[in-house]
């Protein structure tokens, strides 16, 4: 996983639970990085789900509504540090459903070592998209959280069901309206 992911993230939990909580979610962890990631750096993914984990654990909330959260501030860097790839899209609906075919190719000429999910399009009209998400990671939680800053980019609201194809969220169904 890439070492952006992990300085951003803990940039997060910083500014909304403070430093204690990160010192803290990083001692709780047996992590093979020690805490210290770079934004260039690549990392194990265990580190990011044992932050996650311990996080969620000393505040509450599910992991699932964390990487929600995390992923529309995440969407925000993206847009910032690749405003040409966003930019090259006018439509929504267009933008999500060419993450597999353009968007993440993008992203493996810049990062040859990303992990990154197949998003595998069934059904595409003018304002639905249907996608199946295929990722050992199970972010698909982080998925949804972009997709709701894509809609929200381009002033448009959307209603996005998802349907768990794999109890473990390793495969998931994305059921996306445009209102
Ligand atoms: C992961 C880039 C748009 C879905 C990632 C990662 C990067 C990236 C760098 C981390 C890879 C790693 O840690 O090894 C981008 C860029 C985008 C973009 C530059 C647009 C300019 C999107 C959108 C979605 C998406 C719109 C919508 C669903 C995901 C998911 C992951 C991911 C779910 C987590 C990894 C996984 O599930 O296996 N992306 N992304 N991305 N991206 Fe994108």
């Amino acid at each position: 996983m890439k070492g952006i992911v992990f300085t951003e993230f803990l940039d997060l939990v910083e500014n909304k639970f403070g430093l204690a909580m990160v010192d803290k979610i990083i001692h709780e962890s047996n992590l093979e990085a020690n805490g210290v990631y770079t934004a260039v750096g690549t990392y194990k993914f265990s580190d990011m789900l044992q932050l996650l984990q311990h996080l969620s654990a000393n505040t509450n909330i599910s992991i699932d509504d964390l990487l929600l959260v995390y992923a529309e501030h995440f969407f925000s860097v993206l847009a910032q540090s690749y405003p040409g790839l966003i930019d090259s899209y006018k439509d929504p609906i267009e933008m999500l459903a060419s993450i597999e075919n353009h968007i993440h190719i993008e992203v493996r000429k810049i990062y040859p070592d990303a992990e990154l999910p197949t998003f595998e399009v069934l059904e595409k009209t003018d304002k639905s998209l249907i996608m199946i998400y295929k990722s050992s990671r199970a972010m698909h939680y982080f998925g949804l959280g972009l997709m709701n800053k894509t809609f929200e980019h381009f002033n448009a609201t959307a209603t996005i069901e998802l349907e768990k194809i794999k109890e473990d969220g390793t495969e998931v169904k994305f059921i996306i309206k445009q209102d």
